[in-house]
């Protein structure tokens, strides 16, 4: 089988981005469903590949359950912290040697370079911070750790690139290790867009690779590992309006856009390359564009963003990565 078809074949219809999250391991209390999330990967130990668990610790895709006292209220920070435990201890156990990496906490700071707090709108808050102050996050390392010793630990967020953001992650790592917390690793997320906005007051008008040097120096001064996380590049321009006329079809993602793109591409691998001792591992966020999360607006806006095209067939995109 060649290898497009062999992807094709095992992940047409699932995605591998949702299967590890809060609320499809544990929709209900103490009922750790785990069958989706093993298929794959037992797919991926049966074709020798590496493993990064995506996330035990998030503010988002929770089931309703876990922050409630189950008479309206909110649950106690006793309680939460004991279900947080629960999860991590169950999870990571039922993955010990499989999942060599885990996104343990993942989107704590803000684009200043605040905590996530639960002041925010829904969505956007994060009750683990609301419920139980920013020590969760250790707390959670600690209780990874304890479930696997030999498991690599990262913290994993978005807009690294963000100047302030940066700051703030460092400063919450560096706090992390000075008190002993089991920390290992930083997870870049990199949702990139063709090119930067030009707009100065969205996130990505500092999405250059310049901003992106800066994060991968500062975390790895720190002496802990970097990856590259949820790599995908956008057709769309952050800040530019489209519509319906204006979303991108095959039509219109022209050879010139795919150049443009594999340039890209480029530029940020280049960077990966000459941080290689500081950067472990670079994880797309799915593999063909007929399956990414960038098309799931439900406008039916398509985007183009990975290495494969509709068919599975490489892009320029593709060649661009490979070419060094
Ligand atoms: O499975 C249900 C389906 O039964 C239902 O019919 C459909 C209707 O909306 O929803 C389906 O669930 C969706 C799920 O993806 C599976 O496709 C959820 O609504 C949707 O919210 C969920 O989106 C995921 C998103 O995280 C949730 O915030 C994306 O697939 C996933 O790519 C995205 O991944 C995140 C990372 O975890 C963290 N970093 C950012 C990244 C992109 O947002």
């Amino acid at each position: 089988m060649t290898h497009a078809a062999l992807l094709k074949a095992h992940f047409n219809s699932v995605t591998a981005e949702n299967e590890m999250k809060f609320e499809s391991l544990q929709r209900t209390e103490n009922n750790f469903t785990y069958d989706a999330a093993d298929r794959i990967v037992n797919f991926a130990v049966e074709n020798n590949m590496k493993i990064r668990g995506h996330a035990l610790v998030w503010h988002s895709q929770n089931p309703s359950w876990l922050f409630s006292n189950g008479a309206g209220g909110t649950v106690s920070r006793d309680v939460l912290q004991s279900r947080m435990r629960n999860h991590i201890s169950n999870v990571v156990r039922h993955f010990r040697g499989k999942v060599y990496a885990w996104d343990v906490v993942n989107e704590a700071i803000m684009e200043d370079g605040s905590y996530r707090s639960g002041s925010l709108a829904d969505g956007q808050r994060s009750r683990w911070h609301e419920i139980l102050g920013e020590g969760y996050i250790a707390q959670a390392f600690r209780y990874a750790h304890e479930a696997d010793p030999d498991a690599k630990l990262f913290y994993n967020d978005f807009y690294n690139y963000i100047p302030a953001k940066q700051q703030g992650i460092y400063n919450m790592l560096k706090g992390l290790l000075d008190q002993g917390v089991p920390v290992h690793g930083v997870g870049l997320q990199a949702h990139f867009n063709i090119e930067p906005s030009t707009v100065s007051t969205n996130q990505a008008y500092y999405q250059h690779v310049a901003n992106l040097e800066e994060a991968i120096k500062l975390y790895s001064s720190l002496g802990l590992e970097v990856q590259v996380t949820e790599l995908d590049v956008s057709l769309y321009i952050p800040g530019v309006t489209y519509n319906a006329s204006t979303f991108y079809t095959a039509a219109t993602f022209t050879d010139e856009l795919k150049a443009k793109q594999a340039a890209r591409y480029r530029e940020f691998f280049e960077l990966f390359r000459r941080y290689r001792s500081a950067i472990t591992g670079v994880t797309f966020w799915g593999i063909a564009d007929d399956n990414t999360w960038l098309s799931e607006f439900s406008s039916g806006r398509k985007d183009f963003p990975l290495l494969f095209d509709d068919d599975h067939n490489p892009k320029p995109a593709f060649d661009a990565v490979m070419d060094f």
